[in-house]
Parts: C-alpha cells; sequence; structure tokens
C-alpha cells in the first residue's frame, strides 16, 4: 500500500507557527509530507525569518503569488495551488488558519476530491466585513476534518450543524511554537534602549485600521498619546506603513517604529511589554498565554476566550490611553487558568489523530 501523502499549505505569516509543530510531530508517523508556500508573503522579514526560527523544512514548491486584490490574490492562489496538487496527489491536505492561502487550499482540494484538514476551525467574528471572517466560514465548510483549537469553536461549528465526528478539541499549536521558542529568549531584547523603562508593544495592519484616511488618523492619534505615557515599539507591518504615516504617525525616541521583527525576537519584546496594543489575532492569543495585558483595537474578536480566560480587551483607539494608564498603575494582572490544551502539544495531538486519518499507523 502506498503510503500516505499530506501537503501542507502556508503563505502568510501567521500559518508558519501554527504549521511547523503539526509537520514535526508527523514526522514520527508513517506518512510522507509536502510543504507548499505560497508566496502570499514575500518580503523576508514576515516569511523567511520564521521559516528559519521555526525550523520549518524548505517548501517542496514556492508559489510566489504575491499581493493583489482578493479576487486576484485568490483567483492566483487558486491556479497555482491546483497545479502543485495535480503534480503531488496528497492523500490529504492541511490548511491553516484563515487568510486568503488557507480558503483557496480548501477550495481546490474539495473539487478535486482531496480531503481536507482545517487547523483552527470553529473561530467565528460574526463580522462579514473581515476578509477572514469569510475564509474561515468557506473552509470549514469544506473541510472533511476540523481541528478546534479554541473552546467557543466547537460551539460555533456544532451552531452550524457540524457534525462531532468531523470535529477534535486539540488545543492551540501557536502555543506549541510559543513554547518552543520561549527558553533563552530575553537576550534578544535585554541590550535594547528602550528595555530598561516600561514600553508598550503595538502592531497595527488590519484593513478596517490602516486603509481607510480617517480610521489611519484615529490609530496615529492614539499611538502618539500612548507614547506620551510609556514608550511604544511599533513592528509596522508593510500594509499600514504608507497610510499611517500620511496620516500623521512620527516616529521618535519615545515612538520607534521598526520594520516587522522575527519570532523569538517578537516574542521576547512582547513578553516583556507592560501592555500590547494591536488588532492582530494570534497576538491575543500569545499574550493571553505569556501573561502581557492586551488591548485589541477592533470590536469583536473571534477569540473570546482571550478575554474570558485571558489579558485581552476589545477598546477603540480613543479608550487606549486611559486603559494603557490603568495598566500601567495596576500591574500585570495575576494569572488565570489557560484555555483548556494550550499546553505545547497540540501539533502532537493533530499529528497523531491525521496519521490516522489518513491511514497511517501509529509512529516510532
Ligand atoms: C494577511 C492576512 C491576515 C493576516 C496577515 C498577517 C488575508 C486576507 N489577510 O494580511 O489575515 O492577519 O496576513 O500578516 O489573507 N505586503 C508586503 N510584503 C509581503 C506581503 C504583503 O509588502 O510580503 C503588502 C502588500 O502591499 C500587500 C499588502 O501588504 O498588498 C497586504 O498583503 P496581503 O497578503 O493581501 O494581506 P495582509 O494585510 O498581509
Amino acid at each position: 500500500m502506498a503510503i500516505p501523502n499530506i501537503v501542507h499549505v502556508v503563505g502568510a505569516r501567521p500559518n508558519f507557527m501554527k504549521a511547523a509543530p503539526v509537520i514535526r510531530a508527523l514526522q514520527a508517523f508513517p506518512v510522507s509530507q509536502r510543504l507548499i508556500h505560497t508566496g502570499q508573503h514575500y518580503d523576508p522579514e514576515l516569511s523567511d525569518v520564521f521559516f528559519e526560527q521555526l525550523r520549518l523544512p524548505a517548501p517542496d514548491a514556492n508559489l510566489a503569488v504575491g499581493s493583489g486584490s482578493h479576487a486576484a490574490q485568490t483567483a492566483a492562489l487558486m491556479l497555482a495551488i491546483e497545479h502543485e496538487f495535480l503534480r503531488f496527489d496528497p492523500t490529504a491536505v492541511a490548511a491553516y488558519g484563515d487568510v486568503n492561502s488557507t480558503m483557496a487550499a480548501a477550495l481546490v482540494a474539495a473539487k478535486l476530491g482531496i480531503a481536507v484538514a482545517h487547523v483552527e476551525s470553529g473561530l467565528r467574528s460574526f463580522d462579514t466585513q473581515m476578509p477572514e471572517e469569510i475564509n474561515r466560514r468557506v473552509t470549514d465548510l469544506l473541510a472533511d476534518w476540523l481541528f478546534v483549537t479554541a473552546p467557543e469553536g466547537l460551539e460555533n461549528l456544532r451552531a452550524e450543524g457540524v457534525p462531532d465526528s468531523r470535529l477534535w478539541y486539540v488545543g492551540n499549536p501557536m502555543i506549541d511554537s510559543l513554547v518552543t521558542v520561549l527558553p533563552g529568549i530575553d537576550d534578544e531584547v535585554g541590550g535594547r534602549p528602550f528595555a530598561a523603562e516600561p514600553y508598550a508593544v503595538a502592531t497595527v495592519h488590519r484593513p478596517s485600521n490602516v486603509d481607510d484616511p480617517d480610521a489611519a488618523r484615529s490609530v496615529a492619534r492614539m499611538l502618539q498619546a500612548t507614547a506620551a505615557l510609556l514608550q511604544v515599539v511599533i513592528p509596522l507591518h508593510p500594509r499600514g506603513r504608507s497610510t499611517l504615516m500620511a496620516a500623521g504617525l512620527r516616529p521618535s525616541a519615545r515612538l520607534r517604529i521598526v520594520t516587522p521583527l522575527g519570532y523569538r525576537e517578537f516574542i521576547a519584546l512582547v513578553r516583556r511589554a507592560a501592555v500590547v496594543v494591536t488588532d492582530s489575532g494570534g497576538l491575543q492569543e500569545e499574550t493571553t498565554f505569556l501573561g502581557t495585558p492586551c488591548l485589541t483595537i477592533r470590536t469583536t474578536t473571534e477569540r473570546p476566550c482571550t478575554i474570558t480566560h485571558g489579558t485581552n480587551r476589545l477598546v477603540s483607539p480613543e479608550e487606549v490611553p486611559a486603559a494603557v494608564a490603568r495598566i500601567l498603575a495596576g500591574g500585570r494582572p495575576a494569572t488565570r487558568a489557560l484555555p483548556p490544551l494550550w499546553d505545547g502539544q497540540a501539533g502532537t495531538r493533530i499529528a497523531s489523530i491525521l496519521a490516522d486519518l489518513v491511514g497511517g499507523h501509529r509512529g516510532l
């Protein structure tokens, strides 16, 4: 019998830390693996540095689809992915998270009759203005095997009528990567000039915060006002750079705008931060695990367990300076219980289930 062949599809920065633990754990099973990098993210600091630091294998195919409108990018992704699926003939495809590459991989696989495993199933912001919400819903609709990483994911999928026979609650592989990288990372920040005092880390890249000039102005004002309270370090995603600068964001000694950081450097920075201000999805989870207070400048979250279990709060840009002042006065919150199975072992659980599903046998 031929060895089952699992093809992983990754394309954008948040995919890499979710896929790495699964790929690593699957190496203990008698399955072959292929890795496709779609090239949705292509800048070295959004891609190559993560491959190195997470020890991801070199991709078997690099599709270099690059940027474009949603339709243009998704179409380019689908054409290029179809070509590789026909070449690699997967037993199953593993897709991660909620980016355009995830949805494109699920659509192509489903139409070729290839089983789809979705890692990070069931998250819902219930805001279809977010491209990620559309990607999540489409991917979950098409997926055969849904790996759920946060407790609310199970409720959401059951409410949508997904039978329990297709659901597995496995914990969060993003936390696996975090746990793996933690030893020794404090050195990454220790020598930096701002590290002697309390500092905030801010990241902002959502279309709703950076594409519209009014929204970008309000975010820029918020960041300047926060810098009056403490030092702010902003590893700026390329998406928001020009609009935020046009909206009045000005670097200074207290407001440091830096290029996107590698995974180790970034996690080290966040771990020691007094507060994080962000619109990222993954960072809400990472701050929950690290116990760093997090202010999310969005009106919804697909990750409510980061509020109920973790350190996260949803705020408007206008509310940020007062919320930061309160956090500075109150210190880090006491540790609460983490969401179930955010224990660094999610990749092993996913690998074991996936290997069984594709017909592999328990490994070494
Ligand atoms: C994508 C994901 C988002 C995720 C984010 C993490 C979708 C719909 N969005 O958003 O969910 O939170 O990644 O970073 O899949 N660009 C570069 N270099 C790159 C890639 C992009 O400069 O390597 C610039 C281009 O101007 C591009 C823009 O960023 O047009 C947006 O890139 P895109 O991949 O469309 O979405 P992100 O905003 O990065």
